[in-house]
């Protein structure tokens, strides 16, 4: 067992933090305030290689692993958790979506490069207005006519809806058979009748831009169909596994970008004549936080080693997603509560923080649904 970083993996994280402090920091707050998402600063990302970093170099990724995609992600959003979500289910969603299917060399090769190189974004359309987190109760529909399909449905909540130049599409091409006979398609933005519907209006992650994603008769030819039929809700479940490392990461990055300016405020601000910390109650709650921080991570980390092993990552996945992103809301709230009044204020980040940590228990799989997961195998 080896709890040291690579060079290699040092040197990502060293270049993710550098990025997210010199340019992404700079205008998080007013990204907040306007709900803009800064797409030069997403196409940077892409040219520095940290989009594609955990796939092969011939779909436009970096050859590396997740390991090294979950420093950048929580380095990312340990200043900018909207950019954290926006890359996550860029590589995460729609590239697992592609990978995790029947896709075809040729499928990998037109569906992934673009996408993963950071020029344009992906999306990943499942959940649906009555399938949440039941995910099987799907209705979309994809009927074939000659050698297209027809969509038809309404997908909700989709990250980077308004945004992506592709879309995962997950679609019933037999709908009797529910969940079974659920497939996935890879439908182009701009492409007659899909349509971007609301865009969301939102507690946290304000930067990030979440839509409805309407499809009305989308004509999608037979070769964009990655997932066959029946095969979409395991190629879903696959994706979704991995979707959750992605967001324990950016639930870490959270959690630690609160932490970081709670201690350097502790450090600094003076009341009774001593500073913060010499309060025991302050320094023990640090303490506290510090330890729950670790934890999480080497969950974090773990889940990314079984991954990048081969190995069954789902169970582990499930518990570093519910670990950091529980990690995530309490250590926020209590950062707030530790800057005071300042903690309530928009320039101090971390009330910003705060409201970014509730997404990430809800998002990817709630942490009930991580319970449930976690619980069924304790009993099978
Ligand atoms: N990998 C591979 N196969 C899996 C799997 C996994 N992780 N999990 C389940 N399966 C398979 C099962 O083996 C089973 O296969 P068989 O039929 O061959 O036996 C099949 O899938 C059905 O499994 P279940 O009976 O367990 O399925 P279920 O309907 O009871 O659902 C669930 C299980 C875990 C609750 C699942 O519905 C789930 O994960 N729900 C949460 C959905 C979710 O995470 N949504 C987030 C959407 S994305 C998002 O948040 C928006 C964003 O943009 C950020």
């Amino acid at each position: 067992m080896n709890f040291e970083l690579n060079e290699q993996q040092q040197a990502i994280q060293m270049a993710a933090r550098k990025f997210a402090q010199e340019e992404l920091k700079p205008g998080v707050i007013e990204r907040d305030q306007t709900s803009t998402f800064p797409l030069e600063l997403y196409h940077k990302m892409g040219e520095m290689g940290l989009i594609g970093l955990p796939y092969p170099k011939e779909y436009g990724g970096q050859g590396l692993g997740y390991l090294e995609y979950a420093l950048a992600v929580e380095e990312i959003s340990k200043v900018d958790a909207s950019m954290g979500i926006s890359y996550s289910v860029t590589t995460s969603l729609y590239g697992g979506s592609v990978v995790n299917s029947d896709a075809t060399e040729e499928q990998k090769k037109k569906f992934l490069p673009e996408v993963l190189s950071g020029k344009v974004h992906g999306a990943f359309g499942l959940t649906e207005p009555n399938a949440g987190s039941d995910a099987a109760g799907c209705i979309t529909t994809a009927v074939k006519d000659g050698d297209e399909y027809v969509l038809n449905g309404m997908k909700i909540f989709n990250t980077n809806g308004p945004l992506a130049g592709y879309y995962a599409i997950y679609a019933l091409t037999e709908p009797e058979k529910k969940a079974k006979g659920l497939a996935c398609f890879i439908v182009k933005a701009g492409t007659p009748g899909l349509k971007v519907g609301k865009i969301e209006d939102k507690m946290g992650i304000r930067a990030a831009q979440v839509s409805e994603i309407i499809l009305e008769d989308v004509r999608v030819p037979e070769e964009n169909k990655i997932a066959m039929d029946g095969h979409g809700f395991k190629t879903a479940m696959k994706t979704l596994d991995a979707g959750r490392i992605g967001v324990a990461a950016q639930g870490l990055g959270i959690a630690e970008g609160a932490f970081e300016i709670a201690i350097e405020y502790l450090k600094e601000r003076e009341q009774f004549g001593k500073p913060l910390f010499k309060n025991q109650y302050l320094m023990f709650k640090m303490a506290e936080l510090q330890m729950e921080i670790e934890a999480a991570k080497y969950m974090l980390y773990k889940a990314c080693c079984d991954k990048d092993s081969g190995k069954d990552y789902s169970l582990s996945a499930a518990k570093a997603k519910y670990l950091c992103t529980d990690a995530a809301m309490h250590v926020t709230t209590e950062c707030v509560q530790m800057l005071g009044g300042n903690g309530y204020m928009k320039e101090y980040h971390v009330e910003r923080m705060m409201r970014d940590a509730k997404i990430t228990q809800i998002y990817e799989g709630t942490n009930e649904i991580q319970k449930l997961i976690v619980g069924g195998s304790l009993f099978r």
